[in-house]
């Protein structure tokens, strides 16, 4: 591990405060990493902030009648608050706006002369729309449409929630300005782009050699350039943004996703001016190692656009990307709009810091999708962190505190003892060093029920009769295991960690990750005091009654245990088994395959989200399962006229298919 090491974390747009599902993500999972890397003595800085610039922060300050700048500050502040009520430690914590950091403004200007200087930046006519009535351009969101490829309404000019495509404006069709509702026309103006097909080799090679990437990130990233990179429009016809400092551009801004990695920059030369350090060494020196922490969602922008801009000025690459998957919220997909969200404000005005950092570690690794449901957060809360760990550290300090004095008393420590701890340090420190949060934190909490169980079978309250020296080496073994337990606890739970190291007796808090393995000294306790408070039904039914009505109805019929069906129901089901004979990738989407499957009496088209796992030469002439008589539907503009059976979360699909060692089976054959 080298000495210096910079971590970031997505910088949060300022449209809304903080909910639960940035936490998991990005925030939380960089912060355990930062916390983990500086208790071992790196050299370790996070940085992170706002992004504020961009056409949604435009339009919803034109929507609101306010100024941006007026948006950008009110959520700025409560994203730092936050933050902050979690415990998510920064070095830097800063922000991208032109009006209140123009430091961001410069670096942005002198990261685009660089690549002007190096010929990766050339000028290109683009056509785009323009509003008429409010006489002015319509870039992103300012408009919205029909779909050109899935026919859905209320498509925006960036995207289609429908169908997930990436749009340019002037694909939609029936477009309108979506602040007055006139009908835009086109017109030609002139734009900037970045020569993104330049880096194609070198990205392949780069994104190639990093074997030990986690693979969402990678595979993702490769893929995409083995699609082929198109060279990138880094300017929009708006004044929310970065100045662009070229003649003939005045009415026009960098795009956001070309100054917000940037800000990375930026945020790094502010944290170092204060510390008297040199920024050139965290982005110009190769002994550095950067690590973006980011949400899923923004893999092309870290791995590709971001590293490209970084070659292009010969600064240093990220050593590491690592990228937490989606969170939903009783089974379904967050939405803002919808008020199906958990706030982090609402939260901590219920729950302490550490229940959430808990549950959104333990709920699932960071690299698969997870469900955030609040009857589980209360069973794991009360079943795991009071029943396994809070139990033993208590039950721990309550027997030295009555039966020794108030004190850890003098003893040697077990062997078995010192082999378990030995071995949850290891297995914690391999699994943080690989991103492999969820391991880390099982390692603890194995420790923890190690402990109980080690309490359990030696009997202390017996022994402080029969063999009191007996017993002092006992809970002698079981104050080291509760002293590791708070060392290697503090990256994940800081509050809970510290109140148990103050409950040993200590000073000040664990902040050395080895001394997990140090032995106890003989010192005076406080009175002991439960660590973790047990979550009552009547907090999860308040917590509850946040979200919006009616929901919980839905997610329930979604959930685990469905309702039981007769065996007629059963029988309207159609599932056949066919044989694909042709597949093929559907463009522009990353997972969908266009699958041709013959069930016998008919060969039917089927639309299927098993890419890249499998590889249309693959599932080729593969006997599968399908369900023949579900409506047809449109996916990506394809009728997809049956469904493909197939287990397993997003992206880790495998497919049903059938037993063929006793016989051969036919296509058309029913599943019965
Ligand atoms: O997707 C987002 O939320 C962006 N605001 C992340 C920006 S990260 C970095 F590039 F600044
Ligand atoms: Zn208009």
């Amino acid at each position: 591990m080298t000495d210096r090491v910079l971590v970031t974390t997505a910088l949060a747009y300022t449209n809304g405060p903080l909910h639960i599902g940035h936490v998991r993500s990005t925030y939380l999972p960089a912060d355990v990493y930062t916390r983990f890397l500086k208790m071992r003595g790196v050299d370790a800085v996070h940085i992170g902030g706002t992004d504020n610039h961009g056409v949604p922060i435009a339009l919803q300050a034109e929507l609101e009648g306010k100024r941006p700048e007026d948006i950008v500050k009110k959520y700025h502040r409560e994203i730092e608050r936050d933050l902050e009520g979690l415990n998510i430690e920064f070095d830097e914590f800063s922000c991208t706006c032109k009006e209140f950091n123009p430091e961001h403004v410069k670096m942005t200007q002198w990261f685009f002369e660089k690549l002007y200087e190096n010929g990766y930046i050339y000028e290109k006519e683009v056509e785009q729309l323009y509003c008429p009535n409010c006489e002015r351009p319509l870039p992103d969101r300012y408009v919205e449409g029909v779909c050109p490829y899935c026919g859905a309404e209320g498509a925006r000019g960036d995207h289609c929630e429908a169908c997930g495509r990436y749009l340019e404006p002037v694909e939609l069709e029936e477009p309108r300005c979506v602040v007055c509702g006139e009908k835009p026309e086109v017109r030609r103006t002139k734009h900037l782009f970045f020569k993104l097909s330049e880096f194609e080799d070198d990205l392949k090679e780069w994104l190639e050699s990093k074997e030990d990437w986690p693979k969402n990130v990678r595979n993702y990233a490769l893929n995409w350039v083995k699609e082929g990179l198109k060279d990138w429009d880094i300017v929009r016809d708006i004044d929310w943004g970065v100045p662009i400092p070229l003649e003939g551009y005045e009415d026009k801004v960098f795009y956001v996703w070309f100054d917000a990695p940037i800000g990375y920059v930026t945020f790094t030369k502010q944290y170092c001016e204060r510390e008297g350090k040199d920024w050139r060494d965290y982005w110009f020196n190769d002994d550095t190692k950067i690590v973006h922490f980011i949400g899923k969602d923004i893999v092309v922008h870290h791995a590709i656009f971001w590293p490209a801009m970084l070659m292009g000025i010969g600064a240093t690459l990220p050593d590491v990307i690592v990228a937490g998957e989606y969170l939903t919220l009783e089974g379904e997909k967050m939405s803002t709009s919808r008020g199906w969200v958990v706030w982090v404000k609402d939260f901590l005005e219920m729950f302490p810091a550490d229940l959430l950092r808990y549950y959104l570690i333990a709920v699932s690794p960071l690299t698969r999708d997870a469900d955030f449901s609040w009857d589980d957060f209360q069973a794991r809360v009360n079943n795991e962190l009071v029943a396994d760990l809070g139990n033993f550290v208590h039950r721990t300090l309550t027997f030295a505190y009555r039966y020794f004095d108030g004190e850890i008393p003098e003893g040697n420590t077990d062997e078995e003892v010192e082999e378990a701890i030995e071995d949850a340090h290891r297995k914690a420190t391999e699994a943080l060093e690989s991103f492999r949060f969820r391991d880390a934190l099982n390692a603890v909490m194995e420790l923890a029920r190690f402990g109980n169980e080690y309490f359990q079978r030696h009997e202390p309250w017996k022994l402080i009769d029969e063999d009191e020296d007996r017993c002092a080496d006992v809970i002698h073994s079981c104050a080291r295991m509760v002293k590791a337990i708070a060392v290697m606890l503090a990256p994940f739970l800081p509050e809970s960690a510290e109140a148990i190291w103050k409950g040993l007796g200590l000073e000040g808090k664990p902040e050395d990750w080895d001394e997990a393995l140090e032995d106890v000294e003989t010192r005076p306790i406080p009175r002991p005091k439960p660590v973790f408070p047990r979550v009552e039904d009547e907090d999860i039914e308040r917590a509850k009654a946040l979200l919006p009505e009616g929901e919980e109805e839905v997610s329930e019929e979604r959930s685990e245990e469905k309702e039981t069906i007769s065996f007629e129901e059963f029988q309207k089901i159609d599932m056949r088994v066919g044989e694909v004979v042709e597949a093929e990738r559907i463009e522009g989407s990353d997972k969908l395959l266009k699958l041709k499957v013959d069930i016998g009496d008919d060969t039917r088209t089927i639309v299927s989200g098993i890419y890249p796992t499998y590889k249309p030469d693959e599932i080729k002439g593969k006997k599968v399962i399908i369900l023949t008589n579900i409506e047809p539907r449109k996916i990506f503009g394809v009728e997809s006229q049956g469904m493909l059976l197939a287990v397993g979360d997003e992206g880790e699909p495998a497919i049903l298919t059938v037993d063929e060692s006793k016989r051969e089976v036919k296509p058309g054959e029913r599943v019965r």
